[in-house]
């Protein structure tokens, strides 16, 4: 893999352990919105990388909002890192889960959980979503209200385009006023997300989803129940799904 040596420019921490870093690193290559990009660290034992999506589309400073893993390896060097510090970025982006392979619909739903909010920032902040979608949910679980990252910025989406987008939070672990209780799964089976979001999610939505691989694999299953599967070229479908670990 051929790295970049990147600068952090800034550091917004949005809770304890879940953080944006902003880094500057211009000669990474173009991408598309959802793609991923390696951040890493050379270690004694050698170089220590890890993926993470883009929370900002090709030509902005780079994104990437992070969650510290207490038992992980690199995350905790991440979370330590301050403006003027220097962190290795990979030339070239990678990763399937952009716009461009996704089915046309009534209505694209961006499902996610905790840091898989990443890259839908990356693709609502693009003109694509907006020009090919008559409709958007954006659903965002989180154990936590504090856990609800980029809000402002999903506000004046909101303000921008009252008609276009829903935004659904959805809160495991207490209660919030404006917000779902419980987990997206539970939601979705007991009718209360198609209700928040003010419209159908069936076989005429795209359905995108990143996150916790539970979340996936359980919602996948209440999709396949209702006549959804996944989408391929050959195979057209509604499901585009980008698994975390
Ligand atoms: C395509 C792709 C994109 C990714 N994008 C992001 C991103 O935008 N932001 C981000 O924070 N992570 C993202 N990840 C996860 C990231 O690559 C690392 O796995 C994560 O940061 C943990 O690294 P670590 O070295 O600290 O932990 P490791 O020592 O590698 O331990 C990994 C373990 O940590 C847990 N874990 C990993 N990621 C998460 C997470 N996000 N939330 C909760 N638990 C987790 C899992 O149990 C996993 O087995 C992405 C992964 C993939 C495959
Ligand atoms: N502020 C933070 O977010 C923060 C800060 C520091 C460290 N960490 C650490 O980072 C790790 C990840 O935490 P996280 O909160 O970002 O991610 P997470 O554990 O994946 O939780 C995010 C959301 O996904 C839900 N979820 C879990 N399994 C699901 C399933 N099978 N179906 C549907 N929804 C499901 C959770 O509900 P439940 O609540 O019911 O599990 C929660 O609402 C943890 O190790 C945590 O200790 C987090």
């Amino acid at each position: 893999m051929k790295w970049i040596s990147g600068v952090v420019r800034n550091k917004i921490v949005w809770a304890e352990g879940l953080f944006t870093l902003q880094v500057e690193a211009p000669e990474v290559e173009p991408f598309e919105a959802g793609q991923f990009l390696q951040l890493g660290v050379e270690q004694p034992d050698g170089h220590l990388h890890r993926p993470y999506s883009v929370a900002s589309p090709h030509g902005e400073i780079l994104d990437f909002f992070i969650v510290l893993v207490e038992t992980g390896k690199l995350t905790p060097i991440l979370w330590k890192l301050a403006p003027g510090d220097a962190v290795d970025v990979s030339t070239r982006a990678a990763g399937s889960f952009t716009l461009s392979h996704c089915p046309d619909g009534n209505s694209l739903w961006l499902l996610c959980t905790g840091t898989g909010l990443a890259p839908y920032i990356a693709m609502l902040r693009t003109a694509t979503p907006w020009q090919r979608y008559p409709r958007i949910v954006l659903v965002h679980g989180v154990r936590y209200q504090r856990d609800l990252a980029y809000r402002e910025e999903i506000s004046r989406y909101q303000q921008a385009h009252p008609d276009q987008l829903a935004y659904v939070p959805v809160v495991s672990r207490e209660a919030v006023s404006g917000a779902l209780s419980g987990r997206i799964t539970t939601c979705l089976a007991n009718g209360t997300l198609e209700a928040a979001a003010g419209s159908p999610l069936d076989a005429h939505s795209c359905v995108m989803m990143c996150g916790n691989p539970a979340m996936l694999d359980e919602t996948e299953r209440l999709l396949q129940a209702r006549g959804l599967k996944r989408h391929r070229t050959k195979e057209p479908g509604q499901i585009v799904v980008e698994r975390y670990w």
